[in-house]
């Protein structure tokens, strides 16, 4: 097969499409690991730094210069567009994202207003236009944004947890006031990831991060339907989902059921066994563990191969870890791994 683009390879592997080489990108890319981005970080906040297009494309661009991956995503945070919402966040350092005003009740999320993305997130939408530009047709660019669980969840606890008992609560005790929020988050999302769309995103990842807190019937009756409206009304605009969790295992068809051209798939949900499980029905996004990239090169690249025979040369396979780069990963490692799967990784075709 004749080389294909990083962008091509891809967006191939979205639709399940023969590429030459497995795609490769890395969730959380851009991020304290590297050297340049605390550089900018040391004069910026996080909020800044979103809010500029001009940083937020340089930030995002770095990892596709500094490691050759197949996609660039996006330098922005799930959380931004809870803020004209009407929501106080702030990011501190040490504890991540705290929230002022999180929801207790029905008069909370009345409250919630509604979102113009095309205003009040303009300077997101501009990255993406500005990076689109840069990439210049070679490597893909991906949008993304928090899938209604996990963002609400944040809203009700006011920053990370542990059990969710808060969110779990709220679900429980107060049903309508639960799919009311859910409804708006929702919404906003839907109408954001359009934008992004519009903007120039290739594809758009679903982050449900969270969502592994939930059983699967309390998944069917409280998440899926809130997400199963954000992959419909994205089906119109064209581009691929990817629709990603962690602690999914036991979720999985239930998520395949909600939509995503791709699922991403946790490092504790074996590849191959979750492949199947789809049905093959769906791409597949993973699973390296993060910490694997602590690990010596002899370690790691054992641990690559392993990720890569699971997936077993079928067309629809994207690279990419479990979850997010964690801080401390040292870069050449990351690199490595970007090398070793274009090295080895193929898909559609015997090498
Ligand atoms: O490179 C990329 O992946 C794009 C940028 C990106 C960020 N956040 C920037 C960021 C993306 C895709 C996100 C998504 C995000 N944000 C998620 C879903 C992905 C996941 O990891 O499950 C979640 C849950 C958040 C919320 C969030 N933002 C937390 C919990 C934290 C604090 C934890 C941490 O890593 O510090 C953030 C802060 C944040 N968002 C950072 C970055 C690069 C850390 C940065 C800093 O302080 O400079």
């Amino acid at each position: 097969m004749d080389e294909l683009t990083s962008e091509e390879r891809f967006l191939n592997a979205c639709w399940q499409k023969p590429v030459d080489r497995t795609p490769v990108w890395f969730m959380r890319q851009a991020g304290r690991y590297m050297s340049e981005y605390r550089a900018m970080r040391a004069n910026h906040t996080l909020l800044e730094l979103c809010a500029r297009p001009e940083l937020a494309a340089e930030v995002t661009l770095q990892p596709v210069q500094r490691l050759g991956v197949d996609a660039a995503i996006l330098f922005a945070d799930i959380l931004l567009p809870l803020v004209p919402m009407g929501i106080h966040l702030e990011f501190t350092t040490g504890e991540g994202p705290v929230i002022h005003n999180p929801i207790q009740g029905s008069a909370e999320v009345t409250a919630l207003r509604p979102v113009e993305p095309r205003e009040s997130l303009a300077s997101v939408l501009e990255t993406l236009r500005i990076v689109r530009r840069e990439l210049d047709g070679k490597v893909a660019l991906i949008g993304f944004a928090g899938a209604p669980f996990t963002l609400a969840s944040y809203l009700i606890e006011g920053g990370p947890s542990r059990s969710y008992l808060k969110t779990k609560r709220l679900m429980l005790e107060d049903p309508l006031t639960w799919r009311q929020l859910m409804d708006k988050l929702a919404r906003v999302i839907a109408d954001y990831l359009a934008a992004q769309v519009e903007a120039g995103a290739q594809a758009v990842q679903l982050f449900d991060s969270w969502v592994g807190a939930l059983s699967p019937d309390d998944y069917r009756e409280y998440v899926l339907p809130y997400t199963r409206t954000i992959f419909q009304a994205l089906e119109q605009s064209g581009v691929p989902s990817i629709h990603f969790g962690t602690g999914t295992a036991s979720l999985l068809p239930l998520m395949q059921e909600a939509g995503g051209r791709v699922i991403g798939i946790d490092w504790q949900t074996p590849l191959d066994a979750a492949w199947e499980l789809l049905e093959y029905r769906t791409a597949v996004q993973g699973n390296l563990d993060p910490a694997a990239l602590f690990a010596p090169e002899p370690e790691l690249a054992k641990r690559v191969e392993r990720v890569l025979r699971k997936a077993g040369g079928r067309p629809g396979h994207i690279f990419n870890l479990g979850h997010g780069i964690l801080p401390e990963t040292p870069v050449d490692n990351v690199k490595r791994v970007v090398e070793l799967v274009h090295e080895n990784g193929f898909s559609g075709q015997k090498p």
